[in-house]
This record gives C-alpha cells, structure tokens and sequence, in this order.
C-alpha cells in the first residue's frame, strides 16, 4: 500500500496548474445541478466581463471598467485610478497562479459589477474568457 501511495501523491502534485485544478472543481461544482454539462462558455464570459450593471456602489459598471478591454494591456482602477497590472495570463505570468488570490478577487469583484457573488458556471466562463486572452 505504502509503495502505491507515494507515487500517488507525486501525480497528484505535478498534474495540472492552479488555473486548470481550479476549472475542474467549478465544473463539478456546475455537473452538480446540470449533470450532462459539457464545457465552459468562452463568449459567455465575454458577456459577463464586458457588459455592464449597477454595481455595489450605485454605478454602472463592468469588468472592463477596471481590466479594460484589451487584457494584455494594464488599466487604471475605476475608482482609484491606480494602475491594474494586464488581466491576461498569457501577458503576465503571475496571473491566475494562486488559487487565494482567485477566489478572492472573483468574490470581491463579481461583488463590486454584478452586487452578488458569482455563480459556478459564470466563474467558469470568464475565467475562460480571460484565459483566452
Ligand atoms: C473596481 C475595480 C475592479 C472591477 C470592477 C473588477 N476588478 Fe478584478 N481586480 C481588481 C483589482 C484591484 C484586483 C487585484 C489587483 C491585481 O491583481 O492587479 C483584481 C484582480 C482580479 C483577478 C485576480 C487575478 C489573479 O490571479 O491575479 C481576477 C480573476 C479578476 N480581477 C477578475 C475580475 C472579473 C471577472 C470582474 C468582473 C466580474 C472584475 N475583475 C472586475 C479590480 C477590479
């Protein structure tokens, strides 16, 4: 058993990034309530970062108004005007590689544009979406 073990936790460590791990336990969150649900919606979660909603503090808002529109360049913050370093995990390595971080800023964000939290699958989507980028 034991020398089963070990190589077990090896592969479990080395496979997948942050990103990906994270991915697979929104889907299974979603397979959850729709059990034949296939994939994440990359147009979806354009939808959900571009478009725009009274948010938290009564102003219409989305997540572009602090990522911008183009996710390889930084932006300023809506409300602060300091600088966003860019969104896309292509152009910044440091993107999308903590899993703290993740939850975090979905949480807070989806807060700040939508005034709720995020659901699984709109997680998914434009998490996707930003992925794509
Ligand atoms: C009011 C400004 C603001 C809005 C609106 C906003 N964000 Fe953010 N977002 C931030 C700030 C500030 C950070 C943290 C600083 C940083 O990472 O550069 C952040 C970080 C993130 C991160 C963390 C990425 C990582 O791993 O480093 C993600 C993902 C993210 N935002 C997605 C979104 C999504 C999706 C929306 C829309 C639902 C959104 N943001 C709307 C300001 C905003």
């Amino acid at each position: 058993m034991k020398n089963l073990l070990i190589p077990a936790i090896i592969a479990s460590l080395s496979f997948g990034s942050v990103i990906e791990n994270y991915l697979t336990d929104l889907k299974n969150e979603v397979i959850k309530e729709k059990p034949n649900f296939k994939s994440f919606d990359i147009k979806r979660g354009e939808e959900i970062f571009t478009s725009k909603h009274i948010g938290k503090k009564g102003k219409e808002i989305s997540c572009s108004s602090c990522h911008g529109v183009d996710l390889t360049k930084s932006h300023e913050n809506f409300f602060t005007a300091k600088v966003i370093e860019p969104l896309s995990p292509n152009t910044n390595k440091k993107r999308l590689t903590q899993k703290k971080e993740i939850d975090k800023w979905l949480k807070r964000n989806f807060n700040d544009v939508y005034n709720r939290e995020g659901t699984p699958k709109e997680k998914g989507d434009v998490l996707s979406f930003i992925m794509s980028k």
